[in-house]
């Protein structure tokens, strides 16, 4: 039997991309799966794919830069399946441009729902993890949490932040026999770039991305590091497509 089979694991950023693959890969392995972003028919129409494939799921219409949402996101798992095993940060954008062009509000963004976001989900789930000495958060960085490029300054800041967050949360937490992964996927097909609103970097970025690999991919990496026995923690994973040189 899986590893995976019964633990109730909460994904943010569920409707699209990595965490709607990541939530069919963890249902089709028994999860029972607690689905958040803001996209009510996405995570609605996810939720009944899911379900008649036989797998569990629920769902919560939750923006992870309201600390509130969050924490109610956290009660609501709990209140439906009693426990929570894992939390996925993964909710993310990435509008990238360079500094001069001083996009400000798009700045703001990226730190509200990749910094914050990712610290608010980990506030929200700490407490009953830490009673139950038991739990796992798996927080999305980058390629780009490694490397900085042109155009990246405030995007790979946001990456390093949850590298750095998910090493302190480690060694807070080790003892409390709650694991942390870092994932840092390079170039995956979603709906990523939409974010970019310079549309020559645009482009430029859609030409890299033709290289790029399907989500399910890193749905594989995150359900390896949850299938694990309690006392193993994959603590890092950087997944780049083969043919990708950055
Ligand atoms: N694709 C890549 O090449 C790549 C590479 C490295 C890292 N990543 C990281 O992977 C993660 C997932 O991205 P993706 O590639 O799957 O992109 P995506 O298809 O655009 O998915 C982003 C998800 O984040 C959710 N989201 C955005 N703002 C939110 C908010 N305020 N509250 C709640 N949810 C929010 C979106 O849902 P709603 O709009 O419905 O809220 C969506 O489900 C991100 O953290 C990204 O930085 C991606």
């Amino acid at each position: 039997m899986s590893n995976i089979q019964g633990k109730v694991v909460i994904i943010t950023g569920a409707s699209s991309g990595i965490g709607e693959a990541t939530a069919k890969e963890l249902a089709s392995k028994g999860a029972r799966l607690v689905l958040a972003a803001r996209r009510e028919d996405r995570l609605q129409k996810l939720q009944q794919e899911i379900q008649s494939k036989g797998g569990q799921a629920v769902y919560k219409v939750t923006d992870v830069t309201s600390y509130e949402q969050m924490e109610e996101l956290a009660q609501f798992a709990l209140k439906e399946f009693g426990k929570i095993d894992v939390l996925v940060n993964n909710a993310g954008l990435m509008p990238l441009s360079p500094l001069y062009q001083k996009k400000i509000d798009e700045w703001d963004r990226m730190i509200d729902v990749n910094i914050k976001g990712v610290l608010y989900g980990i506030a929200a789930v700490l407490p009953s993890m830490r009673e139950r000495k038991e739990g796992h958060i798996i927080n999305m960085s980058s390629i780009a949490g490694h490397l900085i490029g042109p155009a990246g300054s405030v995007y790979s800041g946001t990456k390093f932040a949850v590298r750095a967050i998910t090493e302190g949360l480690r060694k807070e937490e080790f003892a409390n026999n709650i694991r942390t992964t870092i994932i840092s996927p390079g170039a995956v097909s979603t709906e990523l770039t939409e974010t970019i609103t310079d549309l020559e970097l645009k482009s430029a970025i859609d030409e890299i991305y033709k290289g790029a690999i399907d989500a399910e991919s890193i749905a594989r990496a995150i359900a390896f590091a949850i299938e694990q026995p309690s006392d193993v923690a994959i603590n890092e994973m950087i997944i780049r497509p083969t043919r990708q040189e950055l």
